[in-house]
């Protein structure tokens, strides 16, 4: 069976959950491996809304298992919210079917509260607030905290005293009293009493039910432009989130995955601070807001819009190395006069540029050069692509040499296109 993983191209937020849930609809496994509760994954089925942080978007199919990898960093609150509520919505045996990485890091209280002192400064990236950078800085360190030290009472307890003195000169700069190291042991006690029947092995889990000929697919967090290191750096995640980052996270290796499936918006959006070289300040990038429905699914911000940045797409799919694209959102664009893409950039001293420049400071100064293409008319479940979009997917595909398999033009499972190599469609349903 083919293993397939889904990725997001751009700097998050692309529809991975939707696509996800559409391409999990017969896997056995789902799985995650990199960055925690700062992900919010969308999945809207006959008009009823989940938000995922933690769990994999396969959760909603009742026979898919879903694991959260080694690479994670987990809040433990969180995750025993999320289960709560899938349990409340009927979601069925979703504590036998979640299983997690005992070599993911936990995050403490003192992680966000560090992260709080740092985004109050005026130098604040506009991070997520969930403790994932300071989490990832003391698995770093090697003064992380495994979740494994859960079935460790006395190791956690060293653990604890050791990460807290470290802490100590910053937790004294600071003004709020934080937790002391035996209440917060006192309080993870209470954890490991549902968390640690959870844990299971998920790179041997994974590479198993690979072996096995079961369907797998893994799920991408974040985006490509918000990697820790290819990223538009300082802007960007504290993991790594492009296709690699992937089978690390995981513990797989390589030539495991025929499919490569990376999530591609029809427009960009972003989230805190950083370089946009897309984004519209003006009635279009409200319209696109407002039409797109962009508020953050994790915290609740507005998301800067603007114009697909086929430029930074390009390179995305090579650090990714994707089969191919599903484009997502097409429906947001209809009502526009006129639709454009970035196809390159003016330097601040004129010097047009046809990559993305790997200095990341020389991005926040890049003035686009677009492309312009004439509007079309929402898609629908009769399968024909209206023109004017087959002629933007067909200008997208030569300049990225990269597939679009997946049309998406509505937020519902059911508001999905599968485009063959022809181009030829059919509705998902059909
Ligand atoms: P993720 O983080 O990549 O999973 O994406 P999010 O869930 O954070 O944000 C994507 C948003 O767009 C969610 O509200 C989805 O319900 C919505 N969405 C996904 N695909 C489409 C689409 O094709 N059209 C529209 N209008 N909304 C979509
Ligand atoms: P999904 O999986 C969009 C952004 C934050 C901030 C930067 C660093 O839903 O696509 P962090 O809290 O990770 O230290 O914040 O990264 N960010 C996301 N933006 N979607 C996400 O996830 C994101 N996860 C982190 O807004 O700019
Ligand atoms: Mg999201």
């Amino acid at each position: 069976m083919p293993v397939k993983a889904v990725v997001g191209m751009q700097w998050g937020d692309e529809g991975k959950g939707k696509i996800v849930d559409v391409l999990s609809a017969e896997a056995d496994l789902v799985v995650r491996a990199a960055g925690g509760s700062n992900a919010g994954h969308t999945i809207i089925r006959g008009g009823k809304k989940t938000v995922l942080h933690l769990v994999p978007s396969g959760i909603l199919h009742e026979y898919s298992r879903c694991l959260l990898g080694a690479g994670m960093v987990i809040e433990p609150a969180r995750l025993r919210e999320e289960l709560d509520v899938l349990e409340q919505f009927g979601t069925p045996r979703v504590r036998t079917r979640v299983g997690v990485d005992p070599q993911a890091m936990l995050i403490l209280p003192w992680h966000k509260a560090i992260e709080h002192v740092r985004e109050a400064r005026p130098d604040a990236l506009g991070t997520t607030l969930r403790g994932i950078g300071p989490a990832y800085e003391s698995r770093a360190s090697r003064l992380g905290i495994p979740l494994a030290l859960l079935a460790h009472p006395e190791l956690l307890k060293t653990a604890l005293e050791a990460l807290h003195l470290d802490y100590l000169p910053i937790f004294e700069l600071g003004k709020e009293p934080v937790i002391s190291p035996s209440d917060l042991f006192a309080e993870l006690m209470q954890v490991a009493d549902w968390l640690v029947p959870m844990f299971t092995d998920v790179s041997l889990e994974t590479a198993r039910a690979m072996s096995e000929g079961r369907i797998v697919l893994l799920e991408g967090a974040q985006g490509v432009m918000l990697d820790s290191l290819h990223g538009t750096y300082p802007f960007v995640t504290s993991s790594s989130t492009i296709f690699g980052g992937l089978l690390s996270g995981i513990g797989l290796g390589n030539g495991m995955v025929s499919d490569v499936v990376g999530v591609c918006k029809a427009y960009t959006t972003r989230v805190g601070n950083g370089p946009f070289p897309t984004e519209l300040e003006d009635e279009t990038g409200k319209h696109l807001a407002a039409f797109g429905g962009e508020y953050g699914a994790t915290t609740g911000r507005l998301r800067r819009c603007g114009w697909l940045d086929a430029v930074a797409l390009k390179k995305a799919v090579r650090l990714v190395g994707c089969s191919q694209l599903a484009l997502t959102k097409v429906d947001v664009l209809c009502d526009l006069p006129e639709i454009k893409v970035a196809v390159a950039y003016e330097d601040a001293d004129g010097t047009v540029l046809a990559d993305f420049p790997c200095d990341p400071y020389r991005a926040a100064q890049l003035k686009p050069v677009y492309r312009t293409f004439a509007p079309w008319r929402t898609p629908s479940d009769d399968a024909v692509l209206p023109e004017e979009l087959q002629e933007y997917i067909s200008f997208l595909e030569g300049f990225t040499a990269t597939r679009v398999s997946l049309v998406s033009w509505g937020p519902d499972r059911s508001q999905t296109l599968v485009r063959e190599a022809g181009g030829a469609c059919r509705s998902l349903n059909s």
